[in-house]
């Protein structure tokens, strides 16, 4: 087991490696050597990703994907994703292709409210209290001005802040639900300064209020923190076609297709453990674009499963009906992105890939990213209610089994094209990399 180690932080980068190496890899050279292989070249641009955290000691590598082909709201995108998961760029770009054709992507901004709270413990009389509230709720709100300043020139702020009385979920527990837009800014930072600066206000304020008990006067704040659920910051994205538009195949006419594929969405609309992967194949788009972007893919998960479950249950996030004829498919999901502030003008990938897009503001942004979702969701049911999952992941996957086993240039060459027409598993394609080798 490895010691205890204290102000390992303050170690340098080499030193840190040779802690590690000492205490986790037996001293073994060979892990020095990997960890310095993913080292950048260019010292200042390293630099710059070891400070991105504490403790970096290598960088970890995703490959930074293109789809191309994407028609969103009449203009065409290259959307970049960074992913590792092998089918996920290949069945976008399909995605983006097949709707091209057909009037390609629909996409609309519902909302952009973020929301943050102030959560504390009030002892006393709850009439009170509003009372207070409403006399400091102004004061309150321009306390912040030093922070909404430059936020309310680039057309944000706090929008309201609301006093909640949770006490009859937890004695004597209220809170402060405020709700800001953030133009185009993620808004973290923002929101929980303005969170923490209600918090000292409220305490401030509440400690000389005359008409406050000792008791009350003692307002104690638990925590000030933004939410990452934000339904009302949302973004819906649709495509639509004639059914006869539809993907014919040998079993399924185009007719026989939507119905399938509308039965495929009602199913993760009544049934968790589907519905659960179903929103997963969804987040593979998402997300990818969102790390591309430079964005928080944590928080996007969080607040998107929790949306998927809003109305006391969990369901899928996109839809699908035929009506007249026509077949529908669309997602609503809730996105807080922002295409300013945080690594959006740190990593140079990050810039690169928001240029890639136009350089787009945060509705924008929104929109492009939900359609990633919509297309993701739309080749996965294509993929599992017509030939199944299996054939297209394993396409992918054999260059990971081939890599796997080392396999050079020329047997690469000879394997990808034996399994043009057979069947990829796991076991035959190492069955035939050994034929080849032997
Ligand atoms: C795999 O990463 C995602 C899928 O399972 C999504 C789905 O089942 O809808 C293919």
């Amino acid at each position: 087991m490895a010691p205890v180690v204290s102000g390992f932080s303050k170690l340098s980068k080499s030193d840190k490696i040779e802690w590690l190496v000492e205490h986790h890899f037996n001293n073994d050279q060979n892990t020095v050597d990997i960890l310095k292989t993913y080292w950048n070249s260019d010292e200042k641009l390293q630099q710059l990703h070891d400070e991105f955290t504490e403790n970096t000691i290598s960088n970890y590598y995703l490959p930074f994907s293109v789809a191309p082909n994407f028609l969103i709201n009449g203009k065409r995108y290259t959307i970049p994703m960074a992913i590792e998961e092998s089918s996920v760029v290949a069945a976008a770009s399909k995605a983006a292709k097949f709707w091209q054709n057909r009037g390609g992507f629909n996409a609309e901004v519902l909302s952009t409210v973020k929301v943050g709270q102030v959560h504390f413990t009030f002892t006393g009389n709850s009439e009170k209290l509003k009372t207070f509230f409403q006399s400091i709720k102004s004061d309150l709100k321009s306390s912040t001005s030093h922070i909404t300043k430059n936020m309310e020139k680039r057309g944000g702020g706090i929008i309201d802040i609301e006093l909640r009385d949770k006490s009859t979920e937890i004695n004597n527990y209220y809170q402060l639900h405020c709700t800001f837009d953030t133009a185009d800014a993620m808004g973290a930072n923002f929101i929980n300064s303005c969170l923490e600066q209600f918090a000292d206000f409220l305490i401030q304020a509440a400690s000389t209020y005359q008409d406050f008990s000792e008791t009350e006067r003692t307002i104690e704040i638990i925590m000030s923190i933004l939410s990452n659920y934000v339904p009302e910051c949302v973004v819906r994205a649709w495509v639509s076609c004639p059914i006869n538009d539809l993907p014919k195949t040998d079993e399924l006419s185009p007719k026989q297709y939507a119905e399938k594929f509308m039965r495929a969405v009602q199913i993760a609309k009544v049934e968790p453990f589907r519905a659960v992967t179903h929103n997963k194949g969804i987040m593979n788009g998402i997300d990818a674009v969102v790390l591309a972007t430079g964005n928080d893919f944590r928080a996007i998960e969080a607040g998107a499963h929790a949306y998927a479950s809003k109305d006391g249950k969990y369901i899928s996030l996109t839809d699908a009906k035929i009506e007249n004829n026509i077949f529908h498919f669309s997602i609503k999901i809730p996105l807080a992105l922002g295409t300013v502030g945080g690594l959006t003008t740190l990593h140079p990938l990050v810039k690169l890939a928001l240029n890639l897009l136009g350089n787009p503001n945060s509705k924008k942004l929104m929109e492009i990213t939900a359609v990633a979702g919509l297309a993701q969701n739309f080749a996965a049911i294509n993929s599992l209610i017509t030939t199944g999952i299996q054939q297209g992941h394993m396409k992918m996957h054999l260059m990971n089994i081939l890599n796997q086993f080392q396999a050079t240039t020329e047997e690469k060459e000879q394997l990808i094209e034996h399994f043009k027409t057979n069947t990829v598993t796991h076991s035959e394609v190492v069955q035939q990399i050994e034929k080849l080798r032997n």
